[in-house]
This record gives C-alpha cells, structure tokens and sequence, in this order.
C-alpha cells in the first residue's frame, strides 16, 4: 500500500496553483447523461472520484476521453439503467446519477451510495424530493428501484440545505415538464457552477447561489463546454499549510468570494490575506493566534470540509480554540491521529478542543477520510521529523499529485509503496523520539 513519506519542519515557499472543484465535477458529470450529444468539461482534475464517475458513464454506455485537464463526454447512446453496487459504494456523489438516469432513462436501479465515514449520511432528502418530482421508488434491502414515466413540476422544501439532495432536483427537473421550486435550497457555489453548466446547454435555472431555486423544465439539452470553478476546499487546505509552515506563499487560481467565508479565520489567526484577482497571497506570523470559535455551517458559514485542514494549522497555535461540527455528526476521527504527532486537542461531543503545544514530532499515521487526510499531510510538514501517513488513497480522491505540488513549494514529500523504505523512516520517527 502508498503512503506519503514527510520530512517536516522545512518552509514553504512560492507559488502552488488550485486544481478544477472535485464536487463540482462530480454532479456535472453526473449531468451530462441528460445531454444526447458531446460534453466538453474543462479543468478537471486527476481524482480518483472522477476516474469512479467516469466508470459509471462508461458503464451506462456514454464514451469519455481525456485529453490533460479537459473530458470529452459522448452521451449519445446511454443503454443501461442499473449502477452496479460496487461502483455506487466507491463515492457518495454516486447518489446523483439517480437524478440524471431518471431524466434520461425514465428508469434507474441502483444501491445505497458510499463516501467518506463522516457520519449516517442518509438519502431521505434526495428521495423525497424525487418523488415530488412524480418518481416512483421502491427499496428493496440496500438497492432502490426508481421510476419516472410522468415527470413533473413541484415545489420541493427541503428541511435542511443538502448539497447532494440540492443537485439530485436541479438535474431531474432541469428537463421535465413544469416548473420546480426549491425552498432552503444549498448555496454552495458548486450548486450554481452545476446550473451555469446546464443553463449554457439551455436549461432554465434560476436562483442558483440563494436559497430558493427556479427550474422551468425544458424538453431537452444541447451539447456546450464548460471550465469547472477552483476547488476552495484544495484552496483552504493550502492556506492551512501555509499558516502552518510558510512565512508567506501564493495560491494561485482561486475565487476569493468562494474563500470568503473562510479568510476570516485565517485573519484571526494573525494571517495577512492580500487577493490579487485569482491569486491570494497569504504571510503567517511565526506563532499563530488561536480563533475564538469555529462553527461549521452550510455555506455561506464556514465549510465543514475546511474543518479538519484548518484545526492542524492550529496545532501550533498560541491558545485554545473550539472547533463545533454542525453539519457531520462524527467528523472528528481524524483528532486521534493528530494526537499522535503530540497535538492537544480533546472532543466534547460535536465540539473540539485544541490546545496549542509549541512543537510536535514525526509520526506514523493513517488517513481517516479525505479531509481528514490532508489534516494528516498539514500536520506532518509542520512537525519535526519524519513520518508516513498510510491509507492515503482517501486523499488522492480529492487532491490532485499531492506530493508533488507540495514538492515544488518546498515540503520534503515523497509517495512510496516501497515497504523497505517505509520501515526505514518508521524506525527513523521511533529513534527521534
Ligand atoms: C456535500 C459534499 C461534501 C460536504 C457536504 C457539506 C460533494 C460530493 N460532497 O456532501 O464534501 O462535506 O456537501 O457541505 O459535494 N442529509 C440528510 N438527508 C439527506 C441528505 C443529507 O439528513 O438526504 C444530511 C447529512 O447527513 C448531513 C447534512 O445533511 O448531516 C449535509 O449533507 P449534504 O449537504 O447532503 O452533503 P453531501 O451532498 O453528502
């Protein structure tokens, strides 16, 4: 098995660029069954989750190619309606084609989807609302059976603002008959870079980004191109790792509105933030201040995603900070971890405790899930010493060449599967003490 090899305590420098939004890519691609003719996606990255999209397509009959950060969709021809489970449990966002395999196939047979174990995750919300939106779905076990021969309009409100349940209804009403309400709909900016998407292959969505959302159904699509919105996770999570372990880095292709509900934090940790169009600038103190209270919220509050990268920038910190997790109710499996490297942090229910301590040390850890994975990768450059972080096939869901963009910043990273040289450094992080 890979794992990262880190040598830390070495300071970041110069200038790291953000990569195409994983959770953008995911429900657009999702989206482009409902188009029967060529989909050009620009600045996809190199995920695993997308290479598990891709599958999926595949497997229901549209042809994909890659050509460097550009996929070429061909939806012409979509012959199956069934999802195998094993490629339903290999993401979350798996859920979404359910949504666009109604719309195109007016049948779909799938399972319970998978994703990082952050907590229940359940698909009420999803399945609510598509049967609001004339489905018929039946459970059977861990499989669902879905039909919709008469699709209509409807006003759907959501009791809370589900990403996922969100996207679902933007693509099953995007072609249907009527027109579709959403109430306390999601507002994140992956929502509206999904209807900016099928609005230029003549959708008619409105509202995307605010809380309620108008789809007048239309009888069909037509193919268009579309460049998928930097990730602000990635971006976050370079932020956190220059807060950490630079005096100052540039993060380049970012939106600064998408960051907007993060820069504060990173302000009240006694960072300079300077945006510079889609360039941000961040100089760090040589201590980081503590942050009085971090409340993860749908957006525009701060994104529970950016929670576990920003809490290992903390690690360091002068004082103590609290960490509540709203949205996820166990998305804090990664503190364990964190501890090992000689971090303080405690856990009081959906609340974390962090305690700055001056130093920490090289350890061996593993990636609990994806977010908390790059926790992983934060803290082991700030800490001295080496150490190796295991399960690291969470993290190269979502992050594009981690090691290597971390490399050219300066971080000393190397990926592994050489099992000599994991014990080697292992037994290297045990001698350092
Ligand atoms: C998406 C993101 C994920 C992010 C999350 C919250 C993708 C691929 N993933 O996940 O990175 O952490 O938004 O910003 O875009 N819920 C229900 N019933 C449902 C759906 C959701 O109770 O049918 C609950 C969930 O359990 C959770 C909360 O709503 O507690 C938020 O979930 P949701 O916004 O749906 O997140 P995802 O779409 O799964």
């Amino acid at each position: 098995m890979e794992k990262l090899i880190i040598n830390g305590a070495k300071k970041l420098q110069g200038e790291i660029s953000v990569h195409g939004a994983k959770n953008s890519v995911l429900p657009i691609l999702a989206a482009t069954l409902l188009i029967k003719g060529i989909s050009v996606i620009h600045n996809v990255p190199q995920l695993t989750d997308v290479d598990a999209s891709i599958r999926i397509l595949e497997y229901l009959g549209a042809k994909v190619k890659r050509e460097e950060s550009t996929l070429i969709v061909d939806a012409n021809e979509i012959t199956e309606n069934t999802i195998p489970e094993e490629m339903m449990r290999e993401m979350r966002s798996s859920i979404i084609f359910l949504g666009s395999l109604l719309s195109r196939t007016k049948e779909a047979y799938i399972c319970y989807p998978g994703g990082c174990d952050i907590g229940i995750r359940p698909i009420d919300l999803h399945l609510s609302s598509l049967r609001k939106l004339g489905a018929v779905i039946t459970e059977n076990g861990n499989c669902l059976c879905c039909k919709n021969q008469n699709s209509h309009g409807a006003k759907i409100i959501l009791t809370f603002p589900s990403v996922g349940a969100t996207e679902n209804i933007i693509i099953a009403a995007a072609v249907s008959k009527g027109k579709t309400t959403i109430i306390n709909a999601a507002r994140e900016p992956e929502i509206s870079d999904l209807a900016a998407f099928l609005n230029s292959c003549g959708a008619k969505i409105f509202g995307a980004g605010e809380g309620t959302i108008e789809i007048e159904g239309v009888s069909s699509l037509y193919p268009c191109a579309h460049s998928i919105i930097p990730d602000r996770v990635v971006a976050a999570t370079y932020m956190s790792a220059a807060a950490a372990c630079a005096d100052e880095l540039v993060i380049k292709n970012i939106r600064s509105q998408h960051l907007s509900p993060v820069m504060p934090v990173f302000m009240e940790m006694g960072c300079k933030l300077y945006v510079d169009r889609n360039d941000l600038k961040i100089v760090s103190p040589k201590r980081l201040k503590r942050v009085r209270m971090i409340k993860t919220m749908p957006y525009p509050g701060f994104p529970t995603d950016c929670q576990s990268v920003v809490m290992a920038a903390l690690i360091k910190s002068y004082g103590t900070t609290v960490i509540n997790e709203s949205i996820f109710e166990s998305r804090f499996k990664h503190i364990s971890e964190l501890n090992r490297f000689g971090a303080d942090i405690t856990v009081n229910d959906r609340s974390a405790i962090i305690s700055g301590v001056k130093n920490i040390y090289g350890a061996n850890v593993y990636c609990t899930d994806l977010r908390g994975g790059a926790s992983m990768v934060i803290a082991a450059l700030s800490a001295e010493g080496k150490s190796t972080v295991g399960d690291i096939y969470h993290i190269d869901r979502g992050y594009e060449k981690i090691e290597e963009n971390l490399a050219r910043i300066g971080a000393d990273i190397k990926r592994t599967d050489n099992e000599k040289a994991i014990e080697e450094s292992k037994k290297c992080e045990i001698q350092n003490g």
